[in-house]
């Protein structure tokens, strides 16, 4: 039986569904990833918005915000110290690193050691980075997966660069599940082996429908090869001390979903998130994610938790979804990137944002192509005012540069460019015998202040 994306069964409103952005999900090429997406007249306001605000990163005092600090980071963003004083913290955050949590029972892994999260960051390419998982941890997600890696490339011995460049984690980012595509059970458990010590499952990519998965014959194209995946996890489960979870994507036939799903669990999988989409809805054709087919894996599977993904666009979303769905926790990917303070239910500016993101990227190394991709988001909906910021931001090389602000910059004729969202001056125009009032601004005088 093939479910509609009715409003009923997706749990979303008819004002959510035309809200609802049509951007696919599960990879770069559609996602803005491929920087080739962000054409400048999409592009944002820059720096000068930014550190104008001179914003209190610690002026929310129910926001935690145990940013390790730069000692305590090196290059790779990886925690080289573990000092006394944030011992009782990490201890809190972390598992202990020799522990085998591999056999424990699933819901004692999610309460135990996931501790029970309900607010979860998606799985995002170049985007779900470390310095982004500090920023949305601090503002309410209770659990962050890491971009997708490819398994093979991250434990390839012959050439360290990618597993290097990806690989960034410190001691408070947990819990954290490390995300691999893979489409043999050998290359799963080499990539995996190489983040055992310091993260808290490892989750297969099961649901990724871009060409490029269809070319590397992973992702979503593996649910053609259910014995295949039967063997990544069952081999990935005796051989790892961490658990192994699944991504997937659902069926148009609810009935061979819960079979996929069954067979997950059968093979070892802990926990499933259900990213209520079929393998064909990307793009144009993304539409919305079928809670109804959601509730269904989960009232089938009782013993497994179960992270519902899709259809959060408000922070109501999140107990309108567990309400239909009875999932355990809901997983946000693009309203996250949009509105990083979700999970907190607390409406900010994306100046306040961006700024804050800016600070931790100085403390955590992060790809600049990385950061330009986020403060275009943050600034979507501010773009159309600030047209000509777009080319600033897109050109900016460097962290610097994009934080660099021209604190006095001033319009052609003198005047001091404010954000939109700032009250204004009352400029008075020069007056046009034609058209009553004219364009240009009268100048401003600026008269010395003699003692
Ligand atoms: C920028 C971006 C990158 C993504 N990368 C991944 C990924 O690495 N692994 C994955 O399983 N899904 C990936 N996805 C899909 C999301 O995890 C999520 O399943 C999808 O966007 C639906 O959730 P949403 O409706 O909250 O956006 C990505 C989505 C976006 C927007």
């Amino acid at each position: 039986m093939a479910l509609e994306n009715t409003p009923s069964n997706t749990g979303v409103s008819e004002t959510h569904q035309n809200k609802k952005m049509k951007i696919d999900t599960d990879q770069p090429e559609n996602n803005m990833l491929n920087s080739t997406n962000f054409e400048p007249k999409n592009l944002d306001i820059s720096n000068q918005i930014l550190s104008k605000n001179n914003i209190d990163l610690h002026a929310d005092p129910e926001i935690p915000k145990n940013i390790d600090s730069m000692e305590n980071i090196d290059m790779r963003g990886i925690t080289i110290a573990f000092d006394d004083q944030a011992g009782s913290d990490a201890n809190e955050t972390n598992q202990s690193f020799s522990e085998r949590t591999a056999d424990m029972e699933r819901y004692d892994f999610y309460r135990k050691v996931l501790k029970s999260p309900k607010y979860i960051v998606a799985p995002m390419v170049d985007q779900s980075e470390l310095a982004w998982r500090i920023l949305s941890r601090r503002y309410g997600a209770q659990l962050c997966y890491t971009p997708m890696f490819h398994a093979k490339m991250f434990s390839d011995t012959s050439n360290r660069g990618y597993y290097n460049e990806m690989w960034k984690t410190n001691k408070f980012d947990r819990p954290l599940i490390v995300q691999f595509c893979a489409n043999s059970p050998q290359s799963f458990v080499d990539a995996a082996k190489l983040v055992e010590n310091e993260a808290d499952a490892v989750d297969l990519n099961l649901g990724c429908p871009q060409h490029i998965a269809k070319r590397g014959k992973y992702g979503a194209f593996m649910m053609d090869e259910w014995k295949l995946i039967e063997e990544i996890i069952t081999h990935a489960c005796a051989n790892l001390k961490i658990p192994v979870t699944a991504k997937i994507r659902i069926y148009s036939d609810i009935s061979k979903t819960l079979e996929y799903a069954q067979m997950l669990v059968r093979a070892g999988a802990k926990l499933l998130t259900v990213h209520g989409r079929l393998r064909e809805q990307k793009g144009h054709k993304t539409g919305l994610s079928d809670w109804e087919q959601i509730r269904l894996v989960r009232e089938n599977l009782p013993q497994v938790p179960i992270i519902s993904n899709g259809n959060i666009l408000y922070f109501e979303d999140i107990e309108n979804c567990i309400k239909y769905t009875k999932v355990d926790g809901v997983m946000s990917a693009e309203t996250n990137l949009y509105n990083p303070a979700l999970f907190s239910n607390k409406l900010k500016t994306n100046y306040e944002m961006a700024t804050e993101y800016l600070q931790i990227c100085k403390l955590v190394p992060t790809k600049i192509s990385y950061i330009r991709a986020h403060l275009f988001k943050l600034f979507k909906p501010s773009l159309p005012k600030y047209v000509d910021l777009r080319t600033q931001l897109a050109n900016s090389k460097s962290l610097e540069e994009m934080e660099s602000t021209e604190e006095d910059q001033l319009d052609e004729y003198g005047y001091k460019i404010l954000p939109h969202w700032y009250c204004q001056p009352a400029i008075r125009r020069e007056f046009d015998s034609k058209k009553s009032v004219g364009e240009k601004p009268l100048g401003r005088s600026i008269v010395p202040i003699s003692d």
